[in-house]
């Protein structure tokens, strides 16, 4: 089947269509990406040291009908009313009126051609960017433990099989990627942080400075990263007495530092959820994944533990809509309600937990 997902939660407009065969019941499915178009909006909001929703609106209203087309023309579909078998939309969590952009062009889609369509949980398509690129997906792979690290996200959540998510810990105040992306803005980089931060850090000393690894000791399961920026905001002060920039090496230190510190917390926390839950796989996913240390860190413990580790390929850990097509294949299996009018946006939506609409 032919599945076109739209996505559109944040700063990037896209759009993919995945392919999924399945030869026998028994046999995975094998799935591949026809295409796969992103259109990001980074340019605009590094003016302005972060995403403004109603720019982000206003910028998808002006891009997706592009991006639509080359994303058909990519997969090589040219009759929308008998090349599409399901179509799919991020309907939550993520900024409203940027969301409100991709679900009224797939409503719109769905109501013209007469297709199903499916309301996508953006974090379900996260943990679902596992299922692409090259992953080999072991067969006792549930229940899967995911990590799920994004600008908006830090969760420890229990994955018993698609769909069935419990979770099991999250951050009390900002997100991983929200830390980076304020630490590298102390620093004088621009937004994103994250990927700036991380280059950044290959040239310090992680045991340059000491920074407080927030919640490592409490016996939840729960993060916390606003202390952590607000620790190096002081370090900075500290270091330059607010008298003098940072010199190029004490920036490298501080991201190397910070860095250390905040996978760290991730690592030790994942770990201890996955001796306590005793799951066989280890999941990471969001944007967050495309860390190369976290990625290493996290791939040493699991051989460490004996159990399964599952990455992203680089490609699927930011956003996409081929994650969110691949989550609704997988919706669509479990007979997911698939009727355009009752798929509603959902702001605050919660892997997990029971949404308010449908
Ligand atoms: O999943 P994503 O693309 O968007 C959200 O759903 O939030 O995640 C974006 C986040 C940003 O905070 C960005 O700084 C962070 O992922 N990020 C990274 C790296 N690449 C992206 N953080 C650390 N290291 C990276 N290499
Ligand atoms: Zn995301």
């Amino acid at each position: 089947m032919k599945i076109v997902a739209i996505e559109s939660s944040c700063d990037e407009t896209a759009v993919a269509v995945i392919e999924v065969l399945r030869q026998a019941q028994d046999k995975p499915e094998s799935i591949s990406v026809l295409s796969n178009v992103v259109s990001s909006q980074i340019a605009m909001h590094e003016r302005y040291g972060g995403v403004v929703p109603a720019l982000a609106a206003r910028e998808h209203v002006a891009n997706i009908g592009q991006v639509y087309g080359t994303a058909m023309k990519e997969a090589g579909l040219h009759d929308p009313a008998h090349d599409i078998d399901l179509l799919a939309v991020t309907r939550g969590p993520g900024l409203g009126p940027a969301l409100l952009v991709g679900l009224t062009f797939a409503r719109t889609l769905a109501w013209r051609y007469d297709k199903p369509l499916i309301g996508v949980d953006h974090m379900d398509g996260h943990v679902h960017s596992n299922w692409l690129g090259d992953n080999k997906m072991p067969n006792d792979i549930f229940p899967a433990l995911n990590l799920i690290v994004s600008g908006g996200h830090t969760d420890l959540v229990l994955m018993r099989d698609h769909g069935d998510y419990e979770i099991i810990g999250e951050t009390l105040d900002d997100a991983v990627g929200e830390a980076f992306d304020k630490v590298a803005r102390l620093l004088g980089l621009p937004y994103p942080g994250g990927p700036k931060i991380s280059a950044l850090a290959l040239l310090g000393n992680p045991a340059a400075y000491d920074l407080p690894r927030p919640m490592l000791k409490s016996p939840d399961f729960n993060f916390s990263y606003s202390g952590l920026k607000t620790a190096v905001l002081y370090l900075i002060r500290d270091i330059t007495g607010g008298a003098r920039e940072l010199t190029e090496t004490e920036k490298a230190d501080i991201a190397a530092s910070f860095q250390e510190a905040a996978i760290e917390v991730l690592i030790q926390k994942t770990r201890r959820a996955a001796e306590a839950l005793a799951v066989p796989t280890i999941m990471l996913s969001g944007g967050v994944s495309a860390n190369a240390q976290l990625r290493k860190r996290l791939t040493d413990m699991c051989s460490d533990m004996g159990i399964h580790c599952i990455i992203p390929a680089m490609e699927y850990t930011g956003d996409n809509a081929a994650m969110i097509a691949v989550a609704a294949y997988f919706a669509h299996q479990r007979d997911a309600a698939s009727d355009w009018q009752s798929v509603q946006m959902d702001a605050n939506l919660r892997l997990g937990i029971p949404p308010s609409t449908p």
